[in-house]
């Protein structure tokens, strides 16, 4: 919105399709400050007009649902329509601000100031609205990635149902003669104390050294209501495809547990195994099986 209709002082009439600032208005100097020259300060009025417009709808609009007798306790504006209101606002600030070209350079005079950089000294505004930018976008990006320790509002599954291709998956090891079955239990352990003891502890109670940096820990495998309560296969599942393999309804809390793509299947049914006979427990007999 560059040409606008603007009104010329002396002759006092319509001048239309004026760029902004130029015309026979008395010149409004960008450098000088609006309190030096005695001009209406537009940029801070229109800023805080919208902040005043931001504090109604977040804070005056609640309470109206209690006057009306509505609700009992002040209702919130949610976000989106704060944030659709908001635009509407600065929509309709820019249009005012630019429906007459003298407003318009009052507006951005401060603007321009901003950015202007004096040959002298940097000015204190400048140094805070500068200073404060990489301030902000740190802070935002700290906020994204820092761990927080409050818990998520979903409850999360333990056990969710493993998939269908899993169901009917047998250990192999498992039918082996003792000793062959034996020996493939010693690779799994060493297996296990490779990759799972950082996280899931030398004995398999949970207590790994880098368990405490989890906010979803381990769980302890020698309790008798985790690895126990399921079947050799689910566990086989879990490991083959660790926090990312869960469904929905296992996610909240985001499992740190990897997905062992890199181990071959017969690792893991060792691994497996290993990790029931270093917890001292039995996987969950299929339903229907012969005991
Ligand atoms: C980076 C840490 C980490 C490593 C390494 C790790 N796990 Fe886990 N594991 C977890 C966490 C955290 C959980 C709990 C959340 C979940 O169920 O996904 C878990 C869950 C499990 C479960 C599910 C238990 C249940 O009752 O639902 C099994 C089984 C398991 N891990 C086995 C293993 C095995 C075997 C290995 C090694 C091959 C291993 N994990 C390596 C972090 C780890």
């Amino acid at each position: 919105m560059t040409a606008s209709p603007a009104r010329d002082p002396s002759s006092n009439r319509e001048l239309s399709f004026q760029q902004p600032g130029t015309g026979s208005d008395p010149p409004v100097p960008l450098s000088g400050r609006a309190e030096e020259t005695g001009e209406p300060r537009v940029f801070l009025w229109t800023v805080l007009t919208l902040l005043a417009v931001y504090a109604s709808l977040r804070f005056v609009v609640p309470w109206i649902s209690l006057w009306l007798g509505t609700s009992q306790i002040p209702v919130p504006v949610p976000r989106f329509a704060i944030g659709l209101y908001m635009l509407c606002a600065v929509i309709g600030a820019l249009v005012y601000v630019n429906s007459d070209a003298r407003r318009w350079r009052l507006f951005l005079g401060p603007v321009v100031r901003l950015f202007a950089l004096p040959r002298e000294r940097i000015r204190w505004p400048q140094a805070v609205v500068f200073g404060a930018i990489p301030l902000v976008i740190g802070a935002l990006a700290w906020n994204r990635v820092m761990p927080s320790s409050q818990p998520p509002a979903q409850l999360r599954m333990q056990h969710p149902t493993m998939p269908q291709k899993y169901v009917s998956l047998e250990n192999p090891f498992r039918k082996l003669p003792e000793a062959e079955r034996q020996k493939a239990e010693a690779e799994g352990v060493i297996l296990y104390q490779k990759n799972c003891r950082p996280c899931h502890g030398t004995s398999a109670d949970g207590n790994g050294p880098l368990a405490r940096g989890l906010r979803l820990r381990p769980v302890n495998f020698t309790d008798p209501g985790t690895i126990a309560t399921v079947v050799e296969p689910y566990v086989f599942w879990r490991v083959k495809e660790g926090g990312i393999g869960l469904p929905a309804i296992g996610t909240p809390w985001e499992s740190a547990m990897p997905a062992w793509s890199d181990l071959t299947d017969d690792e893991i049914w060792k691994v497996v195994m290993a990790t029931y006979a270093l917890a001292g427990k039995e996987p969950r007999k299929p339903e229907g099986a012969s005991p």
